[in-house]
């Protein structure tokens, strides 16, 4: 695929993703928790998940509406989680996406309940009375429940904590990313898969292609730590060597974290290659050098 024809669809893509976010995001919700959630959800982020989950949905042809619903759900739970990775109890960070993180503008109780009713808007807007199947609606909130839990992402924040000032070896460090960032990722793909129809080999592909970008992206967040600028990031450079964490530079060393985000650039492409869906996979293939090319 063509960068100009990416470009035009993700141009085109994220602006109907904004619309969906902006639609969904209530202004009016009690005692100012409106504002809050719409601080931490609008108005910035690369909008990865969207795209993830629109591409798969694309690439096996699927239902457009389903697809909308669940990429606004999965930005929803990826912005809370940022909202709460940011407070004092946890990276204690205060720029995000650009601005002032939400505890440092609205306090920590807000920023707490902000990131807890963006979790459950995610569900809400999985769920409508009409326009999704039951049964696919069953199955998305079953993807991204699993992918942001215990299992998943806030299983990997619990380790990511822990691991403050410890030495992990590859295996445990892989196992952390993948969970608390490669898990959403992957869901982000499987739910666009969901949305349509493929064989069981395509579904398993996708799913690795998914777990290869996941784990590529956490190690790509890694390297952008040590060798970015926080204006460019939009977040604090160089905060995983301030908080003392284990990384994929501390632990392999910048070089080779780097030779590993590309060799999990070839896995998620030899993923595509063996789903069979052929050209209709060109956008995910898009974005797995997106994934590792970037510079925020
Ligand atoms: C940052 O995610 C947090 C991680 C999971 C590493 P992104 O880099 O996707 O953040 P936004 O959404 O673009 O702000
Ligand atoms: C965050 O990982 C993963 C999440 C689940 C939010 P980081 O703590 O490295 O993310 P940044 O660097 O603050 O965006
Ligand atoms: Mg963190
Ligand atoms: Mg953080
Ligand atoms: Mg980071």
């Amino acid at each position: 695929m063509r960068a100009a024809e990416f470009d035009a669809w993700s141009r085109q893509q994220l602006v109907a993703v904004e619309a969906a976010l902006e639609g969904w995001v209530p202004s009016d919700a009690p005692a100012g928790l409106g504002l809050a959630m719409r601080y931490g959800v609008l108005d910035g982020g690369k909008r990865l998940r969207p795209l993830l989950v629109l591409a798969s949905c694309q690439a096996v042809a699927g239902q457009t509406e389903a697809a909308m619903r669940a990429a606004v759900a999965v930005e929803l739970i990826h912005a809370y989680s940022l909202v709460h990775d940011d407070m004092p109890c946890m990276d204690n960070d205060v720029l995000r996406r650009g601005k002032p993180t939400v505890h440092v503008q609205f306090g920590q109780a807000q920023a707490m309940l902000a990131g807890d009713a963006m979790q459950a808007l995610a569900f809400e807007v999985l769920t409508p009375d009409h326009g999704v199947e039951p049964a696919l609606q069953a199955r998305l909130a079953a993807l991204l429940a699993r992918s942001a839990g215990h299992a998943g992402m806030a299983g990997g924040q619990a380790i990511d904590l822990a691991s403050i000032g410890r030495a992990l070896d590859e295996t445990a460090l892989r196992d952390m990313h993948r969970r608390k960032t490669g898990a959403l990722l992957q869901a982000s793909v499987l739910m666009g898969a969901a949305c349509g129809v493929c064989s069981d080999a395509a579904r398993a592909a996708l799913s690795d292609y998914g777990a290869a970008l996941g784990l590529a992206f956490q190690v790509v967040d890694d390297i952008l730590d040590v060798t970015q600028a926080s204006a460019t990031l939009g977040k604090t450079a160089g905060k995983d060597q301030h908080h003392n964490k284990p990384t994929y530079v501390t632990v392999l060393g910048l070089g080779a974290a780097r030779r590993h985000a590309d060799e999990l650039r070839e896995q998620a492409h030899a993923a595509l290659a063996r789903s069979g869906l052929g050209g209709a996979a060109s956008l995910l293939s898009v974005l797995a050098d997106k994934v590792v090319e970037r510079d925020n």
